[in-house]
C-alpha cells in the first residue's frame, strides 16, 4: 500500500473502498469484508449511505486490528450546524461500532456548515477524529473555510475521473495543503471505462482500464476508493501497485478531459434534492 501523509501528519492509505448505493446490508457486508480480505484498509461510507452498521459488522467480523483501518463517514446537511454535529457523529460511531474515526467529512457544502467544523474542530482537539475534512466544497468555499477557521481541512473528497479532472480545483487543494481524494474514480462505471485510449494504456501493461485509472489517480496523488460488489473487480481494483504509467501516458491521460460531471452541484434542483434527504 502506498499512504500519503495528511497535513496534520496522519498517514493515509491512498487507495481506499467505497460503499455508496450499497443499501443491501447483507452486499455491503459481504462486500466490505472481501474487500479487507482482499488488503484494502481504507474504508469511505456516509450517514448518507445507509450502511454504516454494515461496515461496521464487517469492520468486527474482519478482526484487524482498528489502528490497522483508516475508516472515513460523513456528515450529512440535515446534522449541518454545531449542535446537531455531535449527535450525528455520536450516532455514526455508534453505528461503525467504533470509538473514533480517521477521518470524518462535511459530505455537502450546505447548511450551516460552519458550525459544523466548530463542533468537528472540538471532536478533532479531544481525539475522537484523527483528521477532519471537507467533500464537494468548491475552492472558493474551500478557501473561505480556511481563512475563517484554526483548523484547515486535511481532506476534499470531489468528483474527479478522467471526464472530469478538475484541474483548477486540484491546483488550489495542493497550494492549500488539502489533499485531495476522488469520488467516483471509475466514473460511477460510466462511459470512460471504454475509452479507446485508456484500451490501449491498459493492453500494454495488461491490465484492465479501470487499474489504469487508478493507477493515474495515484501518481497526481489523489487518494481514490473505487465501489465493487463483485469480489473479482474489488481485487483486480486493489492489485495496481505493479505497474507504473510513464509520464507521457500520464499527459495523455490528462488531455481526456472534458469537464463531463457526474454531479452538478450548482444546480439549483440537486441541492434542494439533497436538503430534502433525511438520514433518519
Ligand atoms: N462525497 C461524495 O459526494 C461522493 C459521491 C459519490 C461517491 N463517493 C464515494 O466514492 C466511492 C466511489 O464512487 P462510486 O461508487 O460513485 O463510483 P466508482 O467507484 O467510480 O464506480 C463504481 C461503479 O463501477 C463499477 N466497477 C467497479 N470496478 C469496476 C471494474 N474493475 N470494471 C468495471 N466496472 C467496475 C461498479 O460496478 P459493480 O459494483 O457492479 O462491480 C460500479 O457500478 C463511493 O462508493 C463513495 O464511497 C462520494
Amino acid at each position: 500500500m502506498e499512504y500519503t501523509t495528511l497535513n496534520n501528519g496522519i498517514k493515509m492509505p491512498k487507495l481506499g473502498f467505497g460503499v455508496y448505493q450499497v443499501a443491501d446490508q447483507k452486499e455491503c457486508e459481504q462486500s466490505v469484508l472481501c474487500a479487507l480480505n482482499a488488503g484494502y484498509r481504507l474504508l469511505d461510507t456516509s450517514a448518507a449511505y445507509f450502511n454504516e452498521e454494515a461496515v461496521g459488522n464487517a469492520i468486527k467480523k474482519s478482526n484487524i486490528a482498528r489502528e490497522d483501518l483508516f475508516i472515513t463517514t460523513k456528515l450529512w446537511i440535515q446534522d449541518a450546524n454545531y449542535e446537531k454535529a455531535k449527535k450525528a457523529f455520536e450516532n455514526s460511531l455508534k453505528k461503525l461500532q467504533l470509538d473514533y474515526l480517521d477521518l470524518y467529512l462535511i459530505h455537502q457544502p450546505f447548511g450551516d456548515y460552519y458550525g459544523a467544523w466548530r463542533m468537528m474542530t472540538e471532536l478533532y482537539k479531544e481525539g475522537r477524529i484523527r483528521a477532519i475534512g471537507v467533500s464537494n466544497f468548491g475552492s472558493d468555499r474551500l478557501v473561505d473555510l480556511i481563512l475563517n477557521n484554526e483548523v484547515i481541512p486535511a481532506v476534499n473528497q470531489i468528483e474527479y475521473h478522467p471526464y472530469f479532472q478538475q484541474k483548477d480545483a486540484i491546483k488550489v487543494m495542493k497550494e492549500e495543503n488539502v489533499q485531495p481524494e476522488a469520488w467516483s474514480p471509475l466514473g460511477h462505471g460510466g462511459q470512460v471505462l471504454k475509452n479507446p485510449i485508456l484500451a490501449e494504456i491498459s493492453e500494454k501493461y495488461h491490465k484492465s482500464i479501470a487499474q489504469v485509472i487508478l493507477r493515474w489517480n495515484l501518481q497526481n496523488n489523489v487518494i481514490t476508493i473505487p465501489k465493487s460488489v463483485h469480489q473479482e473487480r474489488i481485487e483486480s481494483n486493489f492489485d495496481i501497485f505493479d505497474f507504473v504509467l510513464s509520464k507521457n501516458e500520464m499527459e495523455i491521460i490528462s488531455t481526456l478531459d472534458r469537464n463531463e460531471y457526474i454531479a452538478d452541484l450548482h444546480d439549483v434542483n440537486l441541492v434542494k434534492q439533497l436538503n430534502g434527504l433525511k438520514v433518519r
